[in-house]
């Protein structure tokens, strides 16, 4: 007897979809380094997907493969190759659905504001997304947490302590399991305010 292949939304995890967007990322980012460590850029989306598949583990909903995606796709339009953006833009929505696309868009901010008002503006536009979509911006800075360059002012990391706070402040419900990863990483990060 031949049995037929389980339906997409009954195998949970989808592992062609994460190729397909780690590849995406590789090529948008180019030669793009993490800054700090100097590292390709796919190692910092790398790292939010796991913090992301490690959060949903046993999660069943297919809900769990848009966070994933998004997660590999999050900087894909804020960071990738300036001459590169409006393809990126039209190829995600293309290659990755309308609500991938919208997500990756939501994660973004917005250059043309000032730095305090371009976070503000990005939260507010990710709370209209579902919450696979928030809790990804939880994953990204839980993976950004890390040791501070060390041209980092004090004044500066503490701002960006300040900024993690009010991240998590704005997305709790997006997940607790990542809600309790941030809080402990920004408790961590206060060692070197
Ligand atoms: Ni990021």
């Amino acid at each position: 007897m031949i049995t037929a292949p389980p339906e997409r939304s009954t195998l949970g995890f989808d592992q062609d979809l994460f190729k397909r967007a780690l590849d995406f990322a590789a090529w948008a980012h180019g030669d793009q380094t993490v800054p700090g460590s100097g590292f390709p850029y796919v190692v910092h989306v790398t790292k939010v997907a796991m913090e992301v598949i490690a959060a949903t583990e046993g999660d069943p909903r297919p809900e769990r493969n848009l966070a994933v995606a998004c997660a590999l796709l999050h900087d894909t339009v804020e960071d990738c190759r300036p001459e590169a953006r409006s393809e990126v833009r039209s190829r995600l929505k293309a290659e990755f659905g309308v609500a991938v696309a919208a997500g990756v868009e939501a994660l973004s901010k917005d250059h043309r504001l000032p730095k305090a008002a371009a976070m503000a503006d990005s939260l507010v536009r990710l709370k209209a997304q579902p919450a696979a979509v928030r809790l990804v911006k939880l994953a990204d800075r839980i993976t950004n947490l890390e040791r501070p360059p060390p041209d980092w002012t004090p004044d500066k990391r503490r701002a960006y302590r300040e900024e993690a706070r009010l991240i998590l402040r704005e997305l709790t419900g997006s997940s607790p399991p990542l809600e309790h990863r941030l809080r402990q990483k920004i408790e961590a990060y206060s060692e070197h305010c």
